[in-house]
């Protein structure tokens, strides 16, 4: 047994970093049993953005992705991301809905369900935790990583143990801007390691050009798995690449074991498809390179996007450098909350509007309203009584879990989506994207008329597994 496994995320994060999630099932499926040969620890394939990008722009069912690969991939495990009691949605889910869920997830195939919050708090991620090991997958706490004075590694040791008596099986360090460096890695890696027992896996990108050698470091001082991609979506705003960094530690004391052979033909076959993806301008050569911004800032690079294009709109891109500074700031008032989404939109768009309003706070958009208010859950630390005044007014904020303050919902989603069910899982789908599930339910009733029409068999073609 190898003593460091890797987690392949070719059908996951690797083309939801470079080609917004657009690989389809059809692309995936002819290497399916030949990633499963390799030997991974796990083959990532699903979350928020895939099935987001199923419904709204492949017309694809995500669970039929999800029961399409199980199919084809009998030994390795297959792995998904999920948003805590945010699912794989953008608002926080009652709990019959969060065990709904995750039910649902499992039952079509999934074996381990790795689980975060934007704001690290682990009340969010209970509920999911709890109901992955019920339904008898394998929960992984997550821990979103940042960089920020009150981040320090005793403060990841802390969340970790605390993570572990929470009944995870193991933990990760989601590393989504690749802010880990090489030298700071060991510290907290071994640092985690000394307290707690549960395998330690580490998700980091090559965003600043960094991510191989912190890997290196990572292995180097113990830790389990680390995620990489196949070189054709790897690199850039994805992970580092799979080919050569097992081939770094081949014939050393932390040689993965991996079917090299096929580890040779699954790269292969990536490469048209990447090529496919520059051709039609998908893959922009700007998400390829590196940019060593995201250090210097300490923001994702697809948050410096987001906010060159938001300063564009206000013709105002002059005041770029002033939001950069004000990005810090604005993260010291809201109790430094990790930059993932969505904290990272609302810590930028607030940072924008300071700017350009010329005064700070004086617009203030419902989001960033909610995060002062305690709605996503509780920040590192407490936010600035001043802050909070000046928000809130004298409305008080949110202490409990926000999830606490939701009715079962389950029943009324059951309800809206009644018109369209065709299997249970529709009522998730419906309640994670209301507004986009309309458009794809819609498309597969006349895809369905179709078939019924020309073929008969409908029951076998529309959700072949
Ligand atoms: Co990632």
């Amino acid at each position: 047994m190898a003593k460091v496994k890797i987690t392949e995320t070719v059908l996951r994060d690797g083309h939801q970093s470079l080609i917004a999630t657009r690989m389809t099932t059809e692309e995936m499926l002819p290497i399916l049993e030949t990633l499963d040969s390799i030997g991974y620890n796990a083959l990532e394939c699903w979350g928020g953005a895939t099935y987001d990008a199923c419904i709204r722009f492949l017309d694809e069912d995500p669970w039929d992705r999800l029961r399409i690969i199980r199919k084809h991939v009998k030994n390795t495990k297959l792995q998904m991301l999920l948003r805590g009691q945010n699912l794989l949605g953008y608002k926080h889910y009652a709990d019959d809905v969060v065990d709904e869920f995750v039910d649902k997830a499992v039952s079509n195939g999934m074996d381990v369900i790795r689980i975060f919050d934007a704001l690290n708090d682990t009340r969010n991620i209970e509920r999911a935790v709890t109901a992955t090991k019920k339904a008898g997958a394998h929960a992984q706490g997550c821990m979103s990583y940042t960089i920020s004075p009150v981040h320090t590694s005793e403060l990841f040791v802390q969340q970790a143990v605390e993570m572990e008596q929470m009944g995870c099986d193991s933990i990760c360090i989601k590393d989504m801007a690749g802010l880990l460096t090489p030298f700071a890695t060991p510290e907290i890696v071994k640092a985690i390691k000394s307290k707690v027992s549960i395998p330690l896996e580490l998700h980091t990108h090559a965003t600043s050009g960094l991510g191989s050698l912190t890997y290196m470091k990572a292995v180097e001082a113990g830790v389990d798995i680390i995620d990489t991609a196949l070189s054709p979506f790897a690199e850039g705003t994805s992970q580092p690449p799979t080919e050569p960094i097992v081939t770094c530690f081949e014939g050393t004391e932390y040689d993965f074991g991996l079917n090299m052979d096929a580890l040779m033909e699954a790269s292969d076959y990536f490469k048209p498809i990447r090529e496919k993806y520059i051709a039609n301008g998908l893959l922009d050569p700007k998400v390829m390179g590196v940019d060593i911004r995201t250090l210097k800032y300490q923001v994702p690079g697809g948050m410096l996007s987001n906010l060159v294009s938001q300063l564009k709109q206000a013709n105002a891109l002059d005041k770029f450098d002033d939001v950069l500074k004000e990005v810090p700031r604005v993260r010291e008032d809201f109790g430094y909350p990790p930059l993932v989404t969505p904290s990272s939109q609302i810590v930028g768009t607030q940072a924008v509007l300071n700017v350009v309003m010329g005064e700070r706070y004086k617009m203030v958009p419902k989001e960033a309203r909610d995060l002062v208010k305690g709605m996503y859950g509780k920040t590192t630390v407490p936010i600035k009584e001043e802050i909070v005044r000046k928000i809130l007014g004298d409305e008080e904020q949110v202490t409990c879990r926000p999830a606490d303050l939701l009715e079962p919902e389950l029943d009324k989603y059951k309800k809206e989506a009644a018109q369209w069910i065709r299997q249970e899982e529709d009522v998730l789908t419906k309640a994670m994207f209301p507004q986009p599930s309309e458009t794809f339910f819609k498309k597969r009733e006349e895809k369905l008329l179709k078939l019924d029409m020309n073929l008969l068999d409908e029951e076998n073609m529309v959700y072949p597994v």
